[in-house]
């Protein structure tokens, strides 16, 4: 989603500036704009496309100015133009904004604002900010009063940094991220710590309702009220500033290929937590589990887990669906929270509706800075590094590693948990020899238009997350289905035009989809096996190592990781950045 950066300082702003965005990109994005203060006056440059692409035809590097705002702009109000892409300056051009979130009363404050002489050029919403703070600042000449004039009638979540015709930097947050870095040579701002981290390692988390004001001589921080607040310094951590792509292509393929890393280290960083966690869950009247896409899919992995090994009921709740059933949350409940970013503004609604209704909250999230880790009464770390490619991979076997050692804990020890032979079988997964076998059945997939995956029991998840990173990463419509489903409807679509995996380890669900998998074959369509029994039946098999069997969801999804991310290299998209998506999905 949009990302925004601020910067003052002794440096010229505009490189560092783009740098900053550069680095935030993986957050999603489609068109980007840096304004800088010099000589008295803001100057604002922007476009449609890529940060390398805008800043090659517009200059916006060559900006110049100790003092400046950035962005990169994920369309929600407005088309994807350049007039609708940010910073937004005033119409008087003494105050430019850069915005993240959505203003949800801008037509009532535009009516108001035209009325009173204001102009508008884009069809964005943020542009309000923009005209409301020049407003209130043409009352008052004074910047932190036309802050809190702004902030007391705006409605929605935002977060915004302004740039005043006198080199004033400003910010303020309302449910979006903000994190001030400071460092040697300037002061950052910015909704990621990613746009600054080579910069500044002390930052500063902006709490929700507060704004800050940045000038050479320092940074006041106070509350919606004026209020001044004190914060504490804190150090980022410096695994952030491991962002490249060393030598892989993609992050996507860099991302798969940490998982024997990444695995068994889930949840270590926050060892203590764990073991509480997996208590409360133990202790409670009731246990729900929540996420998005991804991470509503690792929570259907563990309703499976829970109700087996541990003999707990838990009940998976889509995070987008929690506001149109508030009353499934019991008192003394407890929430699992499960989110890569912990900025889904789904999730982070699904725990305040959770939270009225008093349950607690345990946050499963990787960003531990994150809205929701602030929001839950235990959050344990993934611990997986930063996950750049929008696509999730590596947060997905985090997810899963955290739950199956939670439910390790709770049942005593019944899986006989070892993450380091699962990651060990990851790892054979991950030769040269199987990626050149899948990368050989993606060259395949290249002119298919449908693809359906099928799975039954813990595996009907993993048929779920295929279909969504195949969607994701290739732009081919595919679609995961319990097995059992398919003479139900689905077998009407097969032909031979369509292509199905079968999700078929070798345990109790494997004769049932052998069976599925020969109706599909009679009806010409192709079928991929993924399984660690060959069968006639398979046009293409895709082997899985020999595992524990309550182990197989880890090693079944890398297979279809892969032969996502190479059918994507194969159609020539784009696996880190795939179109009209974000990584962090901060709006609803
Ligand atoms: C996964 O590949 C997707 N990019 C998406 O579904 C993602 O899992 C979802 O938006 C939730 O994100 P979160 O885990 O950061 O909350």
């Amino acid at each position: 989603m949009c990302s925004i950066i601020g910067y003052l300082g002794l440096n010229e702003a505009a490189p560092i500036i783009v740098k900053g965005l550069k680095r935030m990109e993986y957050r999603g994005y489609d068109s980007v704009g840096v304004a800088t203060f010099s000589n008295d006056q803001i100057m604002v440059r922007k476009g449609v496309g890529r940060v390398i692409e805008v800043n090659k035809t517009v200059k916006l590097e060559e900006l110049s100015g100790n003092v400046g705002i950035g962005h990169t702009r994920w369309a929600t109000h407005g088309m994807v133009t350049d007039t609708n892409a940010h910073p937004h300056p005033s119409s008087t051009g003494e105050v430019a904004i850069v915005h993240n979130g959505i203003i949800e009363n801008h037509e009532e404050l535009k009516n108001d604002l035209q009325k009173n002489g204001y102009s508008f050029r884009s069809q964005t919403d943020s542009e309000v900010i923009a005209n409301l703070l020049q407003y209130h600042y043409d009352k008052t000449r004074n910047i932190k009063q036309a802050i809190v004039d702004t902030v007391a009638v705006l409605k929605g979540d935002y977060a915004f940094v302004a740039v005043f015709e006198d080199g004033t930097l400003a910010a303020a947050r309302f449910h979006e991220p903000l994190i001030i870095g400071i460092g040697k040579k300037g002061y950052f701002i910015s909704s990621d710590v990613l746009g600054f981290v080579e910069h500044a390692d002390d930052v500063i988390y902006l709490d929700n309702k507060e704004f800050v004001i940045i000038r050479p001589s320092g940074i006041q921080i106070f509350d919606f009220e004026a209020n001044p607040v004190q914060h504490q310094i804190t150090k980022v951590s410096k695994e952030f500033a491991d962002v490249y792509k060393g030598e892989y292509a993609h992050f996507t393929l860099k991302e798969i290929s940490e998982q024997p890393l990444t695995i068994p280290k889930s949840g270590d960083n926050t060892k203590l937590e764990l073991d509480l966690a997996a208590d409360f869950i133990r202790h409670a009247k009731a246990v729900y589990i929540t996420g998005s896409g991804t991470s509503y899919n690792s929570a259907l992995v563990a309703k499976f887990l829970f109700a087996k090994y541990a003999k707990i009921k838990i009940e998976p709740i889509i995070s987008s669906e929690a506001h149109f059933s508030p009353d499934v949350f019991e008192q003394q409940s407890i929430l699992v929270a499960l989110s890569q970013s912990g900025e889904s503004a789904d999730v982070l609604e699904a725990v305040k509706i959770a939270q009225n209704s008093g349950a607690k909250i345990i946050s499963i999230v990787n960003i531990m800075t994150s809205s929701l880790a602030q929001m839950s009464s235990i959050a344990v770390g993934l611990g997986c590094g930063p996950e750049i490619g929008v696509a999730a991979t590596k947060s997905f076997t985090s997810q899963l590693a955290i739950l199956y050692k939670i439910v390790e804990k709770i049942c005593g020890g019944c899986m006989g948990l070892d993450l380091s032979e699962v990651a060990e079988t990851v790892r054979k997964e991950l030769s040269d020899d199987s990626k050149s076998k899948i990368k050989e059945i993606a060259k395949r997939l290249k002119n298919v238009s449908d693809i359906y995956i099928l799975g039954r029991g813990i595996h009907y998840p993993i048929a779920l997350e295929s279909s969504l990173k195949l969607k994701e990463l290739t732009y081919i419509h595919a679609e995961g289905l319990p097995g059992g489903e398919l003479k139900h409807g689905p077998l009407a679509l097969m032909d031979s035009n369509t292509h199905v995996i079968m999700i078929n380890p070798d345990d109790s669900t494997y004769s049932d989809t052998l069976t599925s998998a020969r109706e599909i074959k009679a009806r010409g369509a192709k079928v991929i096996g993924i399984s660690d029994k060959p069968s006639d039946v398979y046009d293409y098999w895709i082997e899985l190592p020999r595992i524990e069997e309550s182990m197989y969801p880890f090693v079944e999804i890398i297979p279809i990781q892969l032969l996502a991310y190479y059918a994507a290299v194969e159609k020539d998209t784009d696996p880190d950045y795939p179109r009209n998506l974000a990584k962090s999905v901060t709006v609803k």
